[in-house]
């Protein structure tokens, strides 16, 4: 559990009680490891963290650990996946600090846009790895190829179902520090913010496999299963199979 040693944080005028659940603020949180005192900060996102979340997004994204042997082109990797948020609704998503390194992020959006968002970013960014591809960016790295190869020809067809009219959400945590309650404080707070502004339902997609199965604390924070889909994009390199997984929660 994370809470201050103390039993309290105080901080902006406000005194957080360290109680589990109970550590959530408008603009800011504290929370404390106890068994180093490492102090891990959630706040808003920032345009300088930009750089951060898309170097854990990278560090995280071969099924949690580094994609380099999946994908060499990590700007385009990250940009693929945080653009549709960062670009257009930076105000929606929130990181965790510690010793200013950021060790988590959700990021969010509330846009009934947002399939379209993502369709035209996504658009964007397979473009210009295409035209990566043709002039030889990937030549000594034949899992980049695949990798493009299969952006192209199955990307979409391999997305699950999602929840029309919700709000969604996309959470990372870097290795070191998963397990320590700071997933469910970035999603409570998320979760504050979306129940302020009259949200009824959000949802949040990612992939599972046996041994590796996130929907299981998905359902710690009140996530239920709606959707998942097989997904070939892990193709060869992982031999059993890997779906991409929807989960939604009503608010
Ligand atoms: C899945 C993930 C977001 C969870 O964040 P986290 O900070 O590690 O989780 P927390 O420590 O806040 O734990 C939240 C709850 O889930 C449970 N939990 C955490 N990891 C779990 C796991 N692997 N299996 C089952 N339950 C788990 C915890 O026991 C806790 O329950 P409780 O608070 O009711 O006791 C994080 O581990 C992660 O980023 N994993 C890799 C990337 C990923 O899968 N991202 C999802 C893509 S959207």
């Amino acid at each position: 559990m994370i809470a201050d040693g103390n039993g309290s944080i105080a901080l902006n005028g406000h005194v957080f009680n360290g109680a589990k659940n109970s550590v959530v603020a408008e603009d800011l949180v504290l929370l404390r490891e106890p068994p180093c005192q490492e102090q891990i900060c959630i706040r808003p996102c920032k345009t300088s963290d930009h750089g951060s979340i898309q170097r854990l997004c990278c560090e995280t994204g071969f099924l949690g650990r580094p994609v380099d042997p999946m994908f060499h082109d990590h700007d385009l990797f990250a940009e693929l996946f945080t653009r549709p948020y960062l670009d257009y609704e930076p105000g929606w998503s929130m990181v965790a600090e510690a010793n200013g390194r950021i060790v988590g992020y959700l990021l969010g959006s509330v846009s009934r846009y947002f399939d379209w968002l993502q369709l035209w970013c996504g658009f964007q960014t397979a473009s210009k790895m295409g035209f990566r591809f043709a002039t030889g960016r990937y030549a000594n790295h034949a899992r980049s190829r695949k990798f493009v190869r299969w952006l192209f020809t199955a990307g979409m067809k391999e997305q699950p179902k999602h929840p029309d009219g919700a709000a969604h959400l996309h959470l990372d945590i870097d290795a070191r520090y998963r397990g320590r309650g700071i997933g469910r404080k970035l999603w409570e707070t998320y979760e504050q913010r979306l129940r302020g502004v009259g949200i009824e339902r959000c949802y949040g997609a990612f992939f599972s496999h046996p041994g590796r199965r996130p929907e299981s604390a998905y359902a710690r924070f009140g996530f239920t299963v709606f959707d998942r889909r097989r997904t070939t994009m892990f193709e060869p390199d992982i031999p059993h199979p890997v779906e991409v997984v929807c989960v939604c929660k009503n608010l």
